[in-house]
Parts: C-alpha cells; structure tokens; sequence
C-alpha cells in the first residue's frame, strides 16, 4: 500500500497545467464503441480510471493504442460482444456507460452493475427507465449485471428525467445517437463533459442539439466517422488546486482551463476575498496575505457549484474567518471525510445534508484515510495547511482521478511525498 506524507505549513504559489477532465474521458472513451471507424483521442488525463475504462475497452475487442501520456487511439470495429461482465468493469462507476455504448451499437448490452466512489445509494434507475422507453428491456441478474435487451432497433423516445442527473443524460445520448428517430430528454444535466460528449458524437456525424440545456434532442444516423478529438480541460481538478492555494494563502496562475466552467468556483472565491482574474485559457487567483472570511456554499447541478469541489472547498473554509454553511443538494451521503477533518482538529458539524464549519481552527498533521476521491483531496487541503506531518492512506482513490498530483503539488512548493508502506495491501474498490 501507498501513502501520501504531507509536511504541511507551506504557501503554494506558481503554475499549474491542467490535465483533461476525467468525467469528459470516461463517457467519451466508451462513446467510442458507436464509432464505425478509428478515432484519436487527446488531451486524456493519465488517471486509473483512464488505464481502467481503456482495458475494458480493450476486453471487449477494441484495439487500443496509447500514443503518448495524453493521447490514444481507439480502432472499435473489433468488437463483437455486447457483453462486459468482468471484474475490471465493477471497478469503477462510469463503466455505465457501457450499457449506453452497448445498446446504441447493438441494441442490446449485458454489463455488471458498477463500483466507484462510495458516499451513500447510488441508483441508475433513471437510466434504466430511459433505455426501456427506447424499446431495450432491462433487467438484473443475480442483482449483479444488467441485461439490456430490444425486439431489433432501439427507437427514439421522449424521456423526462425525475432528476438532474450526468449519468443519466450521457447513457441516454449514447443510447440515441443511432438509434430509429428522435429522442428527446427533458430535465437533461447540463456539466461541461455533457456537451462535450455532444461535441464529440457531432464531430463524428451524430445530430445532437440542445446539449447544455435542459432539453437535448437526438436524431438517430446511421454512421459515425472517425476523428481526432481532445478533451475539455477538468474544472473540478482546476477547482481543487485553487482551493488548496487560497488555503495557503498563496498565488496560482491555473493553465488550460476554460474560465466560464469555473464561473461558481471563482465567484465563490471572490467572495470569500480571494482575488481573481480570468484570462482566454487561464486564471490567475491570488490570496496572498489576504484575510479570507465565510460564506454559504450549496451544490447543485451545473451551472451551480459542484458536489465534486464540496469536500475541497469544505477543507479550504476550515481556514477562513468565521463560521461557514455548506450544503450538499446532490449526493445523501458525502460528509464522510468530515471525520477524517476533525482527527486533524477541525471543528465541523454535520446535520443532515448541511455541514457548519468553524474557520480557523488551527489544524495538525494526523493518520487520515482518503474514503473518495474528492474525499482525498479535501484531506490532501488540510495536510497543506496543517501543523506537523499528516499521513494520507487509500489513495487509489485519488489516484483514480487526478493526475500527477504530487508532482504538481511539489512544483508549486508542497512538502508532500508517496510512501509505500511494505505488508499492506490496497484491495478496495475503487
Ligand atoms: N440519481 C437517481 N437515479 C439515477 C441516477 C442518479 O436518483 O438513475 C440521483 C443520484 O443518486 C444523485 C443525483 O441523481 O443524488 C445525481 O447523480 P448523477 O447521475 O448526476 O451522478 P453520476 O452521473 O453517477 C457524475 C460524476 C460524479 C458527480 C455527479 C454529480 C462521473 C463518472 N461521475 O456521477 O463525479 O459527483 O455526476 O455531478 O461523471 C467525481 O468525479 O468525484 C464524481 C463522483
């Protein structure tokens, strides 16, 4: 097993390049199975969950060539199997988004029911109704795999979703794109990777409109064409480093970004007295020797404040002035770090799905356990700012999402090393 040590105490300032987003790759990377020719993809982060979803890929058939760090070549022509009921594929969340590939190329799709981070039920019951309102069946087998099964070609339909929910949209587009007609999905989300996927399926000949508000509409084609294409850069990885900078209290310039999806985490910043400037592909935030102060922070579906920037900026708030409110609205259970926090000398309340926390409570270096990904990097935050040594375990998690984070980290000045620690073994999920 791994740990992160992290001496803390030191203001991070400098650069950062940010790598493309993990949750553009996940969807965009299996999207690849409806192409009926060769496709490259690029500026693909080099993160587990990347190395894990390409695998699948490749255990179903599809040639996969990786080019260099952040860019692959994906031939799915091979594939000649709707079925992906492996271990590899329980091991993450977004392998759901194989049922949606599966389907939109073969009308019918077999896949185990998905791992991935753990904060409370995680149902894919919208998904499920979608894809039966486009004539594939689903059901479960020994409540383990889906059996996604059609009468010949899926058709469209018109779905509204009970819930704003990414996965759901995504699965369904995929589902759409060569599907018989028009489907419509109302209630759709709207995240930055949502209409990038669109993007993506457009560049190659899909007819997707609407992506980005709350009503897409697909018509079904026939062919999709192959492409080079690169990948929107990772807002929630942008939105970490920036937490952990205003932690600090130090200056950042964060590259390759595209500002306008950062607008809830920058607003926030500013509120809180960060000083922000945004530039074409880059934002500039500086904190340094600012006294920073509360605010109320509620996540919500884009373009609200992102569920995944909540445990960082929880960790970041943990240093300000005054008493701060966060509410979780998307996930029931995503506070489970707050444990971790508190062993550091944080003074957090969770209620329900509100956490109250009290600023500048000075924080020490403790043993922390990662329990997610975003989980993680809440603690790697507070391992910044904290007194003495703090010792990070199961960070496969974070791992699973964020690419070279020490290395980034140390270039802007952290004290912050990967141990391995001999006779322990990470066998959890990711
Ligand atoms: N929901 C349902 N039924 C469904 C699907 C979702 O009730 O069929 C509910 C969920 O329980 C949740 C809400 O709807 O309360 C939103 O879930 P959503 O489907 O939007 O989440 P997801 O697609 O499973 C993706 C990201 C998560 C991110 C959420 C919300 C990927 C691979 N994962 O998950 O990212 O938190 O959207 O933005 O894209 C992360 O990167 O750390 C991460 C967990």
């Amino acid at each position: 097993m791994e740990k992160y040590i992290i001496n803390g105490g030191k203001v991070l300032s400098g650069e950062v390049t940010i790598s493309g987003a993990k949750n553009a790759a996940v969807a965009i990377i299996p999207a690849t199975i409806l192409c009926d020719e060769p496709c490259r993809i690029e500026n693909i982060p080099n993160i587990s969950d990347v190395t894990l979803i390409a695998k699948i890929l490749q255990n179903l058939g599809a040639k996969v060539t990786r080019v260099n760090k952040s860019t692959l070549d994906i031939d799915p022509r091979p594939i000649n199997t709707y079925s992906a009921v492996d271990d590899s594929v329980r091991g993450m969340r977004a392998s759901y988004y194989l049922l949606g590939a599966l389907i939109g190329r073969f009308n019918n799709a077999k896949v185990a029911l998905p791992g991935g981070c753990n904060f409370g039920l995680r149902p894919i019951d919208q998904h499920l109704k979608g894809f039966a309102a486009m004539g594939a069946q689903c059901d479960l087998i020994n409540g383990a795999i889906v059996d996604a099964h059609s009468q010949g070609r899926i058709q469209g339909a018109s779905i509204y979703l009970d819930t704003v929910s990414v996965g759901t949209t995504i699965n369904l587009m995929l589902a759409a794109v060569k599907a018989q007609g028009m489907t419509i999905i109302e209630n759709a989300a709207k995240e930055p990777h949502i209409v990038d996927l669109a993007n993506f399926l457009n560049s190659m000949g899909a007819n997707i409109r609407g992506a980005g508000t709350d009503v897409i509409k697909i018509r079904g084609v026939d062919y999709l064409h192959g492409i080079t294409y690169s990948i929107i850069p990772d807002q929630i990885e942008a939105g970490t480093y920036m937490a952990a900078v205003a932690a600090t209290r130090g200056k950042l310039l964060v590259k390759n970004v595209t500002p306008k999806h950062l607008e809830s985490i920058t607003a926030k910043l500013k509120e809180i007295g960060v000083y922000v400037e945004e530039f074409d592909e880059a934002v500039l935030i500086d904190a340094t020797d600012r006294k920073l102060r509360r605010c109320n922070l509620k996540t919500m579906p884009h373009p609200g404040f992102p569920t995944d920037c909540q445990p960082q900026f929880v960790a970041m708030l943990a240093t300000c002035e005054g008493t701060s409110i966060v509410t979780e609205n998307v996930w029931d259970n995503r506070y489970q770090y707050i444990r971790e926090l508190l062993l550091m000398g944080a003074h957090i309340s969770v209620e329900g799905r509100v956490a109250i926390v009290d600023g500048m409570m000075p924080l020490h270096g403790a043993p922390v356990k990662a329990t997610d990904l975003r989980a993680g990097a809440a603690l790697i935050i507070a391992g910044l700012v904290a007194s003495g040594v703090t010792e990070i375990s199961s960070i496969h998690y974070i791992e699973r999402g964020y690419e070279e984070i020490i290395e980034k980290l140390r270039a802007l000045g952290a004290d912050i090393r990967k141990q391995y620690v001999p006779g322990e073994d990470a066998s959890a999920t990711a």
